[in-house]
C-alpha cells in the first residue's frame, strides 16, 4: 500500500500519528553520479512510493526523451534535475531529501561527491547517523571511495554501508564483490569504522534495493532498504549520559520557571539529579514536559522543558546534564577543524564559536597539520584553505562544558564563524582539552588596576592609532604623548616599526603575521592600561577583526579608536621611507594599499584627515575626545 491508499484507507489522522511516532534515521549518501548515485536515491524513492503522480508522468516522458536506460524508466532523472537547479546557484548547499517506509522515516543527504566540494559532505554528514558509501562494481575502490570514509568516520558515523553498485555489469559474479568487501572491511577498519555492511546491488534493475535480487542468491544478507530500516541510531542512545544545552529559560508567570531546549544525549526523567554544567550546581527534576504535554520522562531527540525542584541558576547555553557523569570544563582544546570559507584561516584571529545555544570567543592556534583526505597524510601547514581539515589548538574567552565530539556530537561539535561578515568559515570537532586549562590559573593580586591608576591620579585607556604606513600615525601620536606629558600623565607609546625590532621581530607581513602583530600588542596595552598608563598604539592595524578585538579586550569607554586618514595617492606621494616605490617595483611584497588590504574603520571615535587639518589639530582633537569621556580629570 502506498501513501495515499493509506491515507485513504485509515484517515489523515491514523497516517500523521503513524508517522509522528516513527523513528528517524539520518543518513548521508557519497559517490558520483558516474556510480550510479542519483540512479540509487531515485530507486529508494521510487520503492518507497514517494513519487506523485504527476512527477511520475513527467518521469516516463523524460526518460523517454533524455533518459539513457532505453524503455526503462531513468530513475537519475528524479534526482539530477534537482542536481541542475541547484549547481546554478552560486554555493552548492547539500540537498536534503525526505522518505519514509512502514518501519522508520529518513532524511537523506545528498552532497557532490568531487574534493572541492568536501565542506558540503561535511555539512551533511554532521548530523548523519549513517553513510552509504556507493562505488561501480567494476572499479572498485577508488581515491574518493578512501576520502568519502575518512570524512564520515571523522564526523562521527559509525554505521557504514558500502552498496558494491553496478552488479549488473560484471554478471552479478560473488567473487568480484567479496574482493571488494575484503579490500573495504580492511580500509574502513583502519579508519576507526566498526559497523561496516557491503550489500551487491543494481540501483538501475533494483536488485538488492528493496527487494532480494534472484540474480544474486550467493548474497544472504538485507537488501540496502531493510538495512537502513535496522542500523541502530546512536544518538537517541538512552543509556548515554543525558544532555541538554539550554535554549531559553520559560518563564510564563512567576509559578513556573523551566528550561526548554533539545535533548543532545541520554535521557531525563522526573526524580533524577541533574547538574548544570559548568557552574556545577545540582537539582532534582521536578517535572518534564513535552510536544503533547507533561509526560514522565524524555530523551535524546526530543524538544524538551525541564522544571526543577530548587530555585538554581541556569541560562542560554549551559548544560542540563546527570550528575553522574557530567560534562567536563575546560577552555582550550585540541581540535579538527573543517574549513569551509574562500577566506583561508588566519591564526590567533578571534572569531565566533557556536556550540551547542552557546556562542563565544575563540581563537585558533597554527595547525600541527593538516590531513591530505585522499591519503590520510599528515602535512605541515601554516594555515587552513578552504576544504581544509586540520588539527589545532583552540582558546575560547571562557570554560564551557563540553564532551569530545567522539562521545556526543552536539557538546562536542562546533561552527566557527566571522566576526565581520556573520559568515560560518569552519566547522570543528572537540578532540579533548588541553592540560594547561586545569593547571595555569589567574593569579589573584592585590594591588589592583584601579590602584594603579589611582597611585597616579589617571584613568588609563588605550588611544589606537590606525592608517596607512606614512598616513602619520605616529607623528601625530608623538605630539599627543607630548601633550598628555605636559599635563602630567603617565604614558607609553606603542609604535609599529619599534615593536617589530623586538617583541614582534619574529613577524612579518602576511595576514597571519599582522592578525598576530595586533594581537600581542592588543595584549601588551592590555597590560600597559592594567599598570595604569594612558597608552598609544600606532600600528597600521589593517583588519577590523583585530582591531574590534582590541577594543572588547578593553573596559567600556577605555578604547578610542583614531582613524588616520591619508588618501593612498598622498601617503604614496610622500613616500616618506621610500616604501612605496619598493612595493611599486615588486621589491616588498604584501604591502598596505598596494598588495595587501586596508579595511578602513566604519565609525572610528576619532577621524583624522590630515589633508584638511595640521598635526596639532589632530592631536588637539584626540585631547577633545579624551576630556570628553573624562579620561583626563
Ligand atoms: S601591521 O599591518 O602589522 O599593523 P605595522 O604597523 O606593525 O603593520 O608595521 C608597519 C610598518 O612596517 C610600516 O609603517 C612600514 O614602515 C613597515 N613595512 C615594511 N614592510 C611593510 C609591508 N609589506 N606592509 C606595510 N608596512 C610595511
Amino acid at each position: 500500500m502506498d501513501h495515499f491508499e493509506q491515507i485513504r484507507a485509515d484517515g489523515i489522522e491514523a497516517y500523521l500519528d503513524e508517522h509522528q511516532n516513527k523513528e528517524l534515521l539520518r543518513f548521508i549518501t557519497c559517490g558520483s553520479v558516474d556510480d550510479g548515485k542519483s540512479t540509487l536515491i531515485g530507486r529508494l524513492l521510487y520503492d518507497a512510493k514517494l513519487i506523485y503522480e504527476d512527477q511520475l508522468e513527467a518521469l516516463e516522458a523524460d526518460s523517454a526523451r533524455v533518459g539513457t536506460q532505453g524503455d526503462k524508466l531513468d530513475l537519475a532523472l528524479l534526482v539530477d534535475g534537482l542536481a541542475a537547479e541547484r549547481e546554478q546557484g552560486i554555493t552548492i548547499d547539500v540537498a536534503y531529501r525526505y522518505f519514509s517506509t512502514k518501519a522508520r522515516k529518513f532524511i537523506v543527504a545528498d552532497t557532490p561527491g568531487h574534493e572541492q566540494y568536501t565542506r558540503n559532505m561535511v555539512t551533511g554528514a554532521s548530523t548523519a547517523e549513517a553513510a552509504i558509501i556507493l562505488l561501480d562494481a567494476r572499479k572498485g575502490i577508488l581515491t574518493q571511495t578512501r576520502r568519502h570514509t575518512y570524512i564520515c568516520t571523522l564526523l562521527g558515523i559509525r554505521h557504514l554501508v558500502l552498496a558494491v553498485n553496478k552488479m549488473d555489469l560484471v554478471d552479478y559474479a560473488e567473487d568480484v564483490f567479496l574482493e571488494t568487501e575484503a579490500a573495504y572491511k580492511e580500509l574502513a577498519e583502519s579508519l576507526g569504522a566498526s559497523g561496516v555492511t557491503c550489500i551487491p546491488v543494481s540501483a538501475l534493475d533494483g536488485e538488492n534495493v528493496t527487494t532480494q535480487s534472484a540474480k544474486m542468491p550467493w548474497y544472504k544478507g538485507k537488501t540496502l532498504m531493510r538495512e537502513l530500516e535496522t542500523i541502530p541510531v546512536d544518538d537517541l542512545d538512552p543509556h548515554k549520559p543525558f544532555r541538554m544545552p539550554v535554549q531559553w529559560v520559560n518563564r510564563p508567570n512567576s509559578d513556573f520557571r523551566g528550561f526548554s531546549g533539545f535533548i543532545a544525549g541520554g535521557q531525563v526523567t522526573v526524580g533524577d539529579e541533574i547538574t548544570v554544567a559548568p557552574a556545577g550546581t545540582r537539582s532534582t527534576v521536578k517535572s518534564v514536559f513535552g510536544a503533547e504535554g507533561e509526560v514522565q520522562s524524555a530523551r535524546a531527540g526530543q524538544s524538551v522543558t525541564v522544571c526543577l525542584n530548587d530555585e538554581i541558576d541556569a541560562s542560554r547555553g549551559d548544560i542540563l546534564s546527570n550528575s553522574v557523569d557530567p560534562p567536563k570544563t575546560a577552555d582550550q582544546f585540541r581540535t579538527t577543524i573543517v574549513w569551509m570559507h574562500e577566506d583561508p584561516m588566519l591564526p590567533g584571529r578571534s572569531y565566533l564559536m557556536k556550540i551547542g545555544t552557546k556562542t563565544l570567543s575563540i581563537s585558533v592556534a597554527e595547525p600541527k597539520h593538516k590531513v591530505n583526505v585522499n591519503t590520510f597524510e599528515e602535512l605541515p601547514a601554516p594555515t587552513l584553505e578552504l576544504n581544509d581539515i586540520g588539527v589545532c589548538n583552540v582558546n575560547l574567552d571562557q570554560p564551557i562544558a563540553f564532551d569530545p565530539y567522539v562521545d556526543n556530537r552536539q557538546t562536542g561539535g562546533f561552527v566557527i564563524i566571522d566576526r565581520v561578515t556573520n559568515d560560518t568559515v569552519g566547522a570543528g570537532m572537540l578532540d579533548f582539552a588541553l592540560w594547561r586549562s586545569d593547571n595555569v590559573k589567574w593569579q589573584d593580586l592585590d594591588v589592583d588596576k584601579n590602584a594603579r591608576a589611582a597611585a597616579k591620579h589617571q584613568k588609563p585607556c588605550v588611544v589606537w592609532f590606525t592608517g596607512l604606513s606614512g598616513s602619520g600615525k605616529s607623528t601625530i601620536a608623538n605630539v599627543l604623548e607630548t601633550k598628555l606629558h605636559a599635563v602630567g600623565k603617565h604614558t607609553y607609546l606603542l609604535d609599529g616599526d619599534n615593536v617589530r625590532h623586538g617583541l614582534n621581530r619574529d613577524l612579518g607581513f602576511t595576514d597571519a603575521d599582522r592578525v598576530e602583530n595586533i594581537r600581542r600588542i592588543a595584549e601588551v596595552s592590555k597590560l600597559m592600561t592594567d599598570a595604569g598608563l594612558i597608552v598609544m598604539v600606532s600600528f597600521i592595524s589593517p583588519f577590523r577583526s583585530e582591531r574590534r578585538m582590541a577594543k572588547e579586550a578593553m573596559g567600556e569607554g577605555e578604547f578610542i579608536e583614531v582613524f588616520v586618514d591619508t588618501p593612498l595617492e598622498v601617503t604614496e606621494s610622500r613616500d616618506v621611507k621610500g616604501l612605496y616605490a619598493k612595493a611599486r617595483a615588486g621589491e616588498i611584497k604584501n604591502f598596505t594599499g598596494i598588495d595587501s588590504p586596508y579595511e578602513a574603520p566604519v565609525k572610528p571615535d576619532v577621524h583624522v584627515e590630515t589633508v584638511k587639518c595640521s598635526i596639532e589639530d589632530a592631536a588637539d582633537q584626540i585631547m577633545a575626545e579624551l576630556r570628553s569621556r573624562g579620561r583626563l580629570e
